[in-house]
């Protein structure tokens, strides 16, 4: 049994980014000091955390300074090279394992690993060379050719529609092994969080209702708008993940939601999750202080939401007037502010760019259609498209 790190010790961190800002920003609310590796000069994380390592994540005095201060790290991004976890591992509780987080990112292992899991998958081939590419199955289009190594937020995705594209694609990502998936219909999509300590104890929190734009999450609902049996299975399917990986920390597992209710992964992170953001305000116990307790090896906190709750991303597009300027400006937060249920996250990035993740508004009440009906005046405020979806 793992003897709990008192606060007041150090815990690390891979990654600069929000992600890791959050959680820097919970682990230090229980008590903790953070250190963490990131090599910008200026990061989300970075400028909240107690100790700011400037190096790359490979790098042996970055790489050996964060162990002589930390009992226990985690990772805020699945790119994190698995030789950094694994150096780290032999004298600290690294949480994820390596092994967790090299399926997370490659989508051919993880698509493997999640077949084995006996959990449906949306169709697929793996496409490794031009041959491959040249012969794909046409049962597959119009589908989306993805890289199997490095996409985030619809980055490294390719959508096609005749055979003939499909070499186009593959092409274009550089002839790095990639996936080609057929494009679904979906009802809607849903992701669930969960937790999970080296006891095998798990937790999961109430299951979130996804939109995206672009690629990108722009809007999750929670409780997710689906049969309640629909979100048990989601949450039964995120759980059973978990407990095929032996998995320690949090974890969260998108799915596609098709006609008649069927249920399929489409991927994992093994870490927190945008999706989840609305657990700092709208749950006894956010992801981020789930990730620190189970890091430092205290007792689960409890999942439950307290109120239902509508998350708003606040992208880079919004601190540009129109689509032809070129300088950006402060969006007026006081359009925000002005409803007392709307909670404001900024990540103190310094560059506002369009697309990049800047900070999300949190809209709290008593029923989930009046948090999303604040969403929706927010967007429309705000400049953000979409404002009259559903
Ligand atoms: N096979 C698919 N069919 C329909 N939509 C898809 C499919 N794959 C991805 N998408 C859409 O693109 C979004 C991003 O794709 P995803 O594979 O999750 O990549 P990322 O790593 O960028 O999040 C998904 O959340 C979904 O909205
Ligand atoms: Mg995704």
């Amino acid at each position: 049994m793992t003897v709990p790190i008192p606060p007041g010790a150090w815990l690390g961190l891979l990654g600069g980014g929000q992600l890791g800002r959050m959680f820097s920003m919970a682990a230090q609310s229980l008590g903790y000091k953070v250190a963490v590796i990131d090599p910008g000069d200026h990061s989300p994380a970075g400028s909240v955390a107690d100790h700011h390592i400037r190096t790359d994540y490979l790098d042996p005095t970055g790489l050996a300074e964060l162990a002589a201060l930390a009992a226990a790290v985690t990772t805020e991004f699945e790119n994190v090279p698995a030789a950094a976890l694994e150096y780290l591992a032999r004298t600290a509780r690294v949480m994820p394992s390596a092994a967790s987080v090299a399926i997370a990112q490659d989508r051919i292992e993880e698509k493997a690993f999640l077949s084995r899991c006996g959990v449906a998958v949306a169709p697929y081939a793996v496409l490794r060379d031009d041959a491959d590419a040249r012969s794909a199955d046409p049962a597959l289009l119009p589908g989306i050719v993805k890289s199997a190594r490095l996409g985030y937020d619809g980055k490294g995705q390719v959508r096609v529609h005749a055979a003939a594209d499909v070499a186009a694609a593959f092409r274009s990502m550089g002839g790095r092994a990639c996936v080609l998936e057929r494009r679904l219909a979906l009802a809607s999509e849903l992701s669930v969080i969960v937790a999970r300590n080296e006891h095998g104890e798990t937790a999961t929190w109430p299951v979130a209702e996804n939109r995206h734009r672009d690629g990108i999450l722009d809007v999750s609902i929670v409780p997710a708008r689906v049969p309640e049996a629909l979100a048990a299975a989601a949450q039964a399917t995120a759980t059973g993940i978990a407990a095929k990986l032996d998995y320690r920390g949090v974890l969260c597992v998108e799915m596609f939601v098709t006609a008649g209710d069927a249920l399929l992964v489409n991927e994992i992170a093994p870490r927190p999750h945008n999706s989840g953001h609305y657990t700092i305000d709208a749950c006894v116990t956010s992801q981020f202080e789930q990730q620190a307790r189970v890091l430092a090896g205290l007792p689960l906190g409890d999942t439950r939401a307290h109120v239902p709750a509508v998350m708003v991303n606040l992208l880079g597009d919004i601190w540009f007037a129109g689509a032809d300027a070129v300088s950006p400006r402060e969006p007026d937060w006081a359009r925000v502010l002005r409803h007392p249920q709307a909670k404001l996250h900024l990540y103190g990035k310094k560059e506002p760019r369009r697309g990049r993740k800047m900070g999300h508004v949190t809209c709290l009440a008593p029923t989930p259609e009046a948090a999303l009906a604040t969403a929706r005046q927010i967007k429309r405020d705000l400049g953000i498209p979409g404002a009259d979806g559903p």
